[in-house]
């Protein structure tokens, strides 16, 4: 019988990557993925520390996994609990010691580690915790990873050095690194020799990614972007996220210029005050990203854009907050992910003294959810009785059913034949809510 592993992810898209880079290093040792606990050999948690709520989660889901672990023992299996991930670079030994159930805990630079130390691993001879910055690259050692459906993601780039005042990831990741152009065009033309129709390149900042050109000489992140959307079969290209200062002339141009670069681009404000901006130390201003979002549109009339916005940052006043919704109305959102404030330990704005209580960062949560939820149901709304390409890539709600997205990555269920699973057809949109659209093949 084939050994089993069972994968679970908390957290970003990089860390869903992450999870297929481990799980496709596991498969050489026989792991084959399960989707339930309960018949895993291994368990695999890749955990996130970006707010309380996140870290939180992991310590009572290693709780439950325990009481697996013990009455497998019960019955004369064996399991291993690995915990991987941000949590375990910000605070792998106290994990370690809160969580006796954990057997190995790997940090995010480490990933290339993991068949050896399941391999080798001894429980007599105690845990393992491993969270270094090793001088390799983890890319160097992982096997080649398949698609495994229609939409694939590469990461681009590991870190981050933009140190913003509220923010675990540099810490967590550690400095910013980009992968050379070579590598990431093997990945992406072995993604989509193996079914991807869809590319997302990922990384904290891949704006600023930058390397070696195929031709040699400098190449930036727009020259990436070109290079990867002439891949032979690809369909879509996406990327996320990206820094809004950082954004240049040349990339947003390809927008205007490239068929398969899809017109979507997340591009995170986080606040709409300067003053807050610049306590955040994010280096731009509103009317800097007002101006941005306007070239966009200039050369993609139709492109949609979706940001992340943190409401209750320290000092943030009412006059601030009206900044942000001000902000908002004048942007008009296709999407959006809004988080409450929350302190997190080492960085700079856990330390200010001015933090904003509890009940007036719900109340601004609140508001800013409202309108930015209706803008999301009116850009949906937007594309009622449009006929847009979308690429069917979940299970449906029912039988009969596929979940795509459309160019503008709105979820889009449509009543087709599941035969017809990752393929782009045709749909005419004949219904929309704030969080999806409905329609039928054309
Ligand atoms: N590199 C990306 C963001 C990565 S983290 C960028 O700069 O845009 C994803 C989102 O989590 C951030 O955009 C921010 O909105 C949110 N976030 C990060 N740290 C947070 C904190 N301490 N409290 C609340 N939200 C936070
Ligand atoms: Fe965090 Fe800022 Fe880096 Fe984004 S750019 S990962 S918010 S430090
Ligand atoms: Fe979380 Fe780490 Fe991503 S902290 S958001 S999993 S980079």
């Amino acid at each position: 019988m084939s050994k089993k592993i069972f994968i679970k992810t908390f957290g970003c898209q990089m860390n869903v990557y992450d999870s297929a880079r481990m799980q496709a290093a596991l498969k050489m040792q026989g792991y084959d993925e399960t989707n339930t606990p309960d018949n895993a050999d291994i368990i695999l948690l890749n955990t996130c520390h970006i707010r309380e709520k996140a870290a939180d989660k992991l310590y009572s889901e290693v709780g439950r996994l325990n009481a697996i672990k013990q009455k497998r023992a019960e019955d004369g299996k064996s399991t291993l609990i690995i915990v991987a991930g941000c949590v375990v670079q910000a605070e792998g030994s106290e994990l370690l010691s809160r969580m006796h159930g954990v057997d190995i805990a790997v940090g995010p630079q480490n990933y290339h580690l993991l068949p050896e130390l399941v391999a080798k691993y001894d429980r007599k001879k105690g845990r393992i915790l491993v969270a270094d910055f090793p001088a390799d690259s983890k890319f160097d050692y992982l096997p080649k990873h398949d698609a495994k459906g229609p939409t694939a993601f590469v990461a681009i780039q590991e870190g981050c050095d933009k140190f913003c005042s509220y923010c675990v990831v540099p810490y967590t990741r550690g400095c910013e690194y980009s992968r050379s152009v070579r590598e990431i065009m093997d990945e992406a033309r072995h993604l989509v020799e193996t079914g991807a129709k869809e590319i997302m390149l990922l990384g904290q900042n891949v704006n600023c990614w930058h390397g070696e050109g195929l031709n040699g000489g400098e190449a930036d992140f727009g020259d990436l972007v070109r290079a990867v959307a002439s891949i032979d079969g690809l369909e879509r290209l996406r990327y996320t996220t990206s820094y809004p200062s950082k954004m240049n002339d040349s990339l947003i141009r390809t927008h205007g210029e490239i068929d398969n670069l899809m017109p979507y681009v997340h591009l995170p404000v986080q606040a709409g005050s300067n003053a807050v901006l610049k306590a955040m130390n994010r280096q731009y201003t509103a009317e800097e990203y007002l101006d941005i979002v306007r070239r966009f549109r200039e050369v993609r009339p139709d492109i949609a854009i979706s940001s992340d916005f943190i409401v209750g940052f320290p000092g943030e006043t009412d006059e601030d907050f009206e900044a942000t919704m001000r902000l908002v109305e004048q942007v008009g959102y296709a999407s959006s992910f809004s988080f409450k404030y929350s302190a997190r330990p080492g960085t700079p704005a856990s330390l200010m003294k001015n933090q904003v209580p509890e009940s007036v960062k719900s109340e601004r949560l609140t508001r800013l959810q409202e309108l930015l939820l209706s803008q999301q149901k009116a850009f949906n709304v937007g594309t009622v009785g449009k006929q847009l390409p979308v690429l069917l890539a979940e299970k449906g709600r029912k039988k009969g059913q596929l979940l795509g997205y459309t160019p503008y990555l709105q979820p889009t269920h449509v009543d087709v034949d599941e035969s017809l699973f990752g393929q782009i057809v045709n749909v005419k949109i004949t219904g929309a809510t704030a969080s999806s659209l409905t329609g039928e093949l054309k």
